[in-house]
């Protein structure tokens, strides 16, 4: 075997093992990493039904497209409070801005994309999250994305609850783990 054969089968393991090591290192890590900052809010939405505008807080912006039941293709705006408790009268801490739509043809499913919006005291900045809503699991893991302002650049896991559902009202119980924070 030529010298240059075995140093390149000795590059090529070399790295192997590096790429392994780095794939390795980097679950362990994120395994036994704990969040840097947990809180609970509760989401409070207020579906428009033509006569409830004073008090509704989201509204369907296209019509279902009739190719099964469960609302498939409707799309809801929301620009909803988020209170730490569940009571809907309580002063909101921030605000979830952003969409749903439902998107399965055999249950109701939905697919959610927000911002949370904080501008008090306590916090200025942005929190984005997106997922899969699973509405036929109790608890759904959607994706915290980014951050701005003091949420700069985190990254982190919102479980979703639905804590209530009352005719045109529903509440979902949010508990935010974030596992990247610079602040
Ligand atoms: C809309 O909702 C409000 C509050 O629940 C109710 O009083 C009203 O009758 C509803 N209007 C329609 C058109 O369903
Ligand atoms: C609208 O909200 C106010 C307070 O937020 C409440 O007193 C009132 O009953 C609500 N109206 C309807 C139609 O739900
Ligand atoms: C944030 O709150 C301040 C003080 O209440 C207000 O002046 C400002 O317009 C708010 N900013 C946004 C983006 O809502």
């Amino acid at each position: 075997m030529s010298k240059s054969f075995i140093d390149n089968a000795c590059t090529t393991i070399f790295f192997v093992l590096l790429v392994q090591f780095a794939f390795v290192d980097s679950k362990v890590l994120l395994k036994e990493k704990l969040p840097c900052k947990t809180f609970t809010l509760y989401l409070h939405d207020t579906l428009f039904n033509v006569t409830n505008a004073a008090n509704a807080t989201s509204s369907a912006v296209t019509n279902a497209t009739g190719i099964s039941n469960f609302q498939f293709g409707t799309l809801i705006v929301f620009d909803d409070p988020l209170t730490l408790d569940q009571h809907i009268l309580s002063s909101p801490v921030a605000r979830a801005q952003g969409f749903f739509f439902y998107d399965m043809k055999t249950r109701y499913n939905a697919w959610f994309a927000f911002s949370i919006v904080f501008n008090s005291s306590e916090h200025v900045g942005t929190l984005n999250l997106m997922g899969a809503d699973l509405m036929n699991q109790k608890t759904r893991d959607i994706s915290v994305v980014g951050g701005t302002g003091d949420f700069f650049m985190t990254r982190g896991i919102a479980t979703l609850r639905t804590d209530a559902v009352q005719g045109l009202y529903f509440r979902l119980k949010m508990d935010i783990k974030l596992y990247e924070c610079y602040y």
